[in-house]
């Protein structure tokens, strides 16, 4: 490790240039794939986008998937509605689970039609549909605002009947109504936060989850006889201690050769380690300040939650120390809904879009370690930074450092299995948004600086 700390004195100007320490990136050590980054506009959020007047709508749209100036995000989720008219496909009970199910169609999906179109034409491939609920006619608690469990799980048995095969159809047939109008929905999940109760739509599972347990095959198999290649997730717990609690039991009960991705939010509690259960991939679906914090540009105030380097911490800490695949916040896009940090892109003055300090925490990894992307090791450290690489599938290598502490740093990186042709690097700290900043190539290293409380990405091609 060379380490260099200057201090040059003028009488009374000190200047002093940070330690430059020596990391070494190792291609032939190799860790998870990464997925993407990504959010939502459920809950009318499509609709609100769709109506937002057009030019700050293809701002907003540019801030959000563009991969030269936006943060390029690569996943969307999308709610399938499980409520009455103009929201769930089945809006009425058709009587009993064997019943003909009177499906209906909108092509609108409350505007998350027009919304997945929009990603879809900046090039999102992965399009995950997610259930909070099923109809509240298939569940205990007979409403999908109230909570109850699917009838017929194991567990729950109801008068009306044993609905398992009646959901995974609906399900599916939601599926169906996007593959009619050319939109492949690669991922389906069938609960949202099981381990909470509020009174919007929501379905329990046990923390066995021998809900899920039951249901998973049912849908498994319903998924084949359609044909589609869907896959499919579980189950957006509230946060990762109750992930961490379901997933022994996912794979005790046989769910995972069912699923392909183990999905968790990350309120209630950041995922802390990774989950090594299972080797299936795992995805924070959603995070967010919730109201905890306003809607605010900030970068770095005082730790808050509200602050971009906050979540860029959050970001490293789950991706490089937690290995998930994916992670995403909550909203994308709201119209002056500014009281609230639920969202990444929003208007103070109604007329011009606006990304918060978080949204440029995740463009920060998000623009330049796109799908496919395998994460590789790294080896030295850096001084309250946390290092993570990444080599994507047209070959190029990322490098991004997540600086914590106040004091600036300065790393010289080598590589093994890697000789670089071209470097770039990019910072955003409180002056400065995805600003380049310099990463000098000289024999196979690449010199760059990270200032204190920054967010560091650097790309070799
Ligand atoms: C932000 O980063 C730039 C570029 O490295 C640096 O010049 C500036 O001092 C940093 N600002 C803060 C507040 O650290």
């Amino acid at each position: 490790m060379a380490i260099l700390h200057n201090i040059l004195s003028f009488g009374a100007l000190v200047v002093s240039v940070a330690a430059q320490t020596a990391i070494t990136v190792n291609t032939a050590t190799t860790y998870q794939t990464i997925d993407g980054f990504g959010f939502s506009q459920a809950f009318g959020r499509a609709k609100e986008f769709q109506n937002a007047p057009s030019a700050m709508q293809t701002q907003a749209l540019d801030y959000l998937f563009s991969t030269t100036t936006g943060a390029g995000f690569s996943i969307i989720r999308n709610r399938i509605g499980s409520g009455g008219s103009g929201d769930s496909i089945l809006p009425n009970n058709p009587g009993s689970p064997s019943a003909n199910p009177q499906y209906t169609w909108d092509n609108d999906d409350r505007g998350q039609v027009w919304f997945t179109q929009q990603a879809v034409k900046y090039g999102v491939k992965t399009i995950f549909a997610d259930a909070w609920s099923a109809p509240g006619f298939m569940k205990t608690s007979g409403s999908e605002s109230t909570a109850g469990y699917l009838c017929g799980s194991t567990g729950h048995s109801c008068s009306s009947g044993n609905w398992q095969q009646a959901y995974a159809n609906f399900l599916v047939q939601y599926v169906k109504y996007y593959a009619s109008i050319g939109i492949t929905v690669t991922h389906l999940g069938f609960l949202n936060e099981p381990d909470y109760r509020p009174s919007y739509s929501q379905m329990q599972i046990s923390s066995n989850a021998q809900e899920a347990i039951s249901f998973i095959p049912i849908l498994y198999n319903t998924v084949q006889a359609a044909g589609l290649a869907t896959k499919l997730t579980c189950c957006d717990a509230v946060g990762w201690q109750t992930t961490a609690t379901y997933v022994p039991n996912l794979v005790n009960g046989g769910s995972t050769k069912y699923l392909s991705v183990i999905t968790s939010h990350s309120y209630s509690a950041d995922p802390s380690s990774p989950l090594t259960q299972t080797t299936l991939p795992k995805w924070n679906t959603e995070a967010g300040t919730g109201d905890a914090s306003a809607f605010v540009t900030t970068w770095y105030s005082n730790g808050g939650i509200g602050d971009g380097m906050t979540w860029a911490t959050k970001l490293a800490n789950a991706i490089i120390n937690s290995q998930l695949s994916a992670y995403l916040y909550w909203e994308g896009f709201e119209n002056r809904q500014t009281q609230s940090g639920s969202h990444l892109v929003d208007t103070f003055d109604g007329t011009t879009a606006k990304p918060s300090g978080i949204f440029w925490a995740f463009a920060m990894w998000s623009r330049h370690i796109r799908p496919g992307a395998v994460r590789i090791g790294t080896s030295g450290s850096v001084s309250s930074t946390i290092i993570g690489a990444f080599k994507n599938v047209d070959g190029s290598i990322v490098v991004i450092f997540t600086n914590t502490g106040t004091s600036a740093q300065s790393s010289k990186i080598s590589f093994n299995g890697f000789s670089p042709k071209s470097a770039a690097a990019w910072v955003t700290n409180q002056s400065n948004t995805f600003a380049t900043t310099g990463a000098t190539l000289s024999g196979g290293a690449v010199t760059c600086s990270i200032p204190g409380k920054s967010v560091v990405t650097v790309k070799l091609t």
